[in-house]
């Protein structure tokens, strides 16, 4: 969750640095710190709002680096906010990601006289780079020199008191993207740090460096090979990535839902095929028609819409469906073939555990597809297709609106391979139908919010919460009580209702209520009588339920 932000150019760094800082914020952090060259280093614990009140207005310098930190090694604490230097203050760094042998890389830095002044591992990586910048090398080959023995993820940005019109950036498993001015540049781990500055963006590859200076930007590969990368241009505004008259950034993005949805399918629905066209799979019918197993990957939400997916790919296609939690299936044995896919589902596109299993399916020679939402980010890149999920940007860090896209994604592409197998015309139009409807359930729903609210303040002091749902809505209450624990630090977990029984009943009394999903369907009956064992228990229940 760290972000990182860097400027070079003529205008003054600071300005820019804190903007970006505060862009960033919604990430979560726990401090931050800049490093302006020719002014120094200021750090402070807690909101950005607190590193400015450090910073003296006075700063003229033109190249610098900022930073928000998430604690991951060492307590959240002004010695461990980045930018960390090298022993003798030249070289500065900020970094997002895990260097996995720091240990080692410390004991031996130790003994060539390295005394360390934080507990992080990113300070490590800046007295490794400063062990290779002796007389007569440059930031960049230092830089690389110090890369090739890390083990784990970076995305860096460096800078040097030696060589001060200078910003090195670097990225192995954590995003950055490079803003493109006019004999300016900016650096960020996150496109929203850039947007008011330039639309021109440059986004680093796995392996890359790039080098950065008043005039002019290079990328080479992390051994020196140079790449000729020309700017995508971002499609999003300022104005998508702010707040719109809401309190927060979640609110809004869960009242966009209805547009989002909308967005999700425009010029996606063929009514007269009874199919849904899905330009990022054009050519690839020959491939998906020979396939045999599907396998979605994902974290977190992203799991539990993949989970939605099996329901509706396997209904509709009748392709059997795994869905792994990405984080462990990419350290298990995989048995796929050439007749697997591997489908990637992430917001961000950036996620390391499910880009790993996309790099490792690849290097298998198994095709691979994505569900994205950030447009040209690495997962969307490194796929061999797939369907962008047109959410427009999701600030809010607990996943909203896009997971809603990535189930209608889902179902698009369910309705997309059923058709080119054994779902009929008529069905597959009726599916359609549905869909279009969708933007106006939802928009119905949204306006409940109020009745909502109050049974939210009626339960607020609770201390654990149960979510419970069968079939397609167990995925939905694993994401419900995610979004609980998430935002509210109120313990939940989602269950599959018939499961109840089989031991988590135990813990239900009137302190321990339960949210179900209980829409009119085939498990409609089956999931009053878990409800009522509940409350033969005393639970309290919240329904979601079909209206009447
Ligand atoms: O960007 P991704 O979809 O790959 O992120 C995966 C998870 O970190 C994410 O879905 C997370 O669980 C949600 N933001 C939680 O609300």
């Amino acid at each position: 969750m760290c972000g990182i932000v860097g400027y070079i150019g003529k205008q003054r760094a600071v300005p820019i640095l804190i903007q970006g800082l505060h862009a960033l914020e919604y990430r979560g952090y726990d401090s931050a710190g800049i490093f302006v060259l020719g002014s120094g280093v200021f750090k402070a614990v807690g909101e950005v709002s607190n590193l400015e009140k450090k910073i003296p207005k006075d700063i003229l310098g033109t190249v610098g680096i900022a930073h928000t930190r998430w604690a991951t090694h060492g307590r959240p604490s002004e010695a461990n906010a980045h930018p960390h230097s090298d022993q003798s203050k030249t070289v500065w760094l900020v970094h997002n990601g895990i260097i996995e042998n720091y240990k080692e890389l410390k004991e031996h830095l130790i003994k060539k006289g390295s005394i360390f002044l934080s507990e992080t591992d990113t300070e490590v990586l800046a007295h490794l780079v400063g062990s290779f910048y002796v007389k007569n090398v440059s930031l960049e080959n230092a830089v690389t020199e110090a890369l090739t023995h890390v083990r784990g993820t970076y995305g860096i940005a460096v800078v040097s008191v030696r060589e001060p019109e200078k910003i090195i950036v670097a990225r192995m498993g954590s995003p950055i993207v490079l803003g493109i001015g006019e004999k300016e540049y900016f650096v960020a781990s996150d496109t929203s740090a850039i947007l008011p500055h330039t639309k021109q963006v440059v986004y680093l590859n796995d392996g890359e460096y790039a080098i950065l200076t008043k005039k002019e930007y290079f990328v080479y590969t992390l051994d020196h090979h140079k790449q000729e990368r020309t700017p995508d241009r971002i499609e999003w505004n300022i104005g998508e990535a702010q707040k719109g008259g809401y309190a927060h950034f979640m609110l809004k993005e869960i009242m966009e839902a209805p547009d989002v949805l909308e967005n999700s399918a425009r010029g996606r629905l063929d009514m007269k095929n009874g199919t849904a066209k899905l330009g990022g799979l054009e050519g690839m019918e020959e491939k998906m028609a020979s396939i045999k197993r599907i396998i979605i990957v994902g974290c977190g939400s992203a799991y539990y819409a993949g989970l939605v997916g099996k329901c509706l790919i396997e209904e509709f296609s009748g392709i059997p469906v795994d869905v792994e939690v990405a984080s462990e299936f990419r350290y298990r044995n995989k048995h796929w073939n050439k007749k697997s896919v591997v489908l990637a589902v992430s917001q961000s596109g950036e996620t390391a555990d499910t880009l790993a299993c996309i790099k490792e399916a690849k290097r298998n020679g198994v095709l691979t597809l994505g569900v994205v939402n950030v447009v040209g980010s690495t997962i969307a890149r490194e796929t061999d297709a797939g369907v962008y999920n047109h959410a427009g940007p999701e600030i809010g860090v607990a996943s909203t609106k896009s997971f809603l896209s990535q189930i209608e994604v889902f179902a698009l592409l369910a309705l997309w391979l059923g058709r080119h197998r054994e779902l009929s015309l008529s069905h597959g139009q009726e599916i359609v139908e549905a869909l279009k409807s969708l933007p106006q359930k939802v928009k119905t729903v949204l306006l409940e919010h109020d009745a909502i609210k109050e049974i939210a303040k009626k339960y607020k002091d609770s201390e654990n919460f149960l979510y419970i749902g069968r079939t397609w809505n167990l995925p939905i209450a694993y994401e419900g009580a995610l979004k609980l624990k998430e935002i509210s630090y109120i313990h939940a977990e989602g269950y599959g209702a018939g499961e109840m029984k089989h031991g988590p009943i135990a813990m239900i009394d009137k302190n321990f209520p339960t949210l179900a999903i209980v829409l009119k369907g085939a498990v409609y009956e089956k999931i009053i009588s878990n409800i009522e064992e509940i409350k033969a228990r005393s639970g309290r229940v919240v329904a979601i339920a079909t209206t009447g």
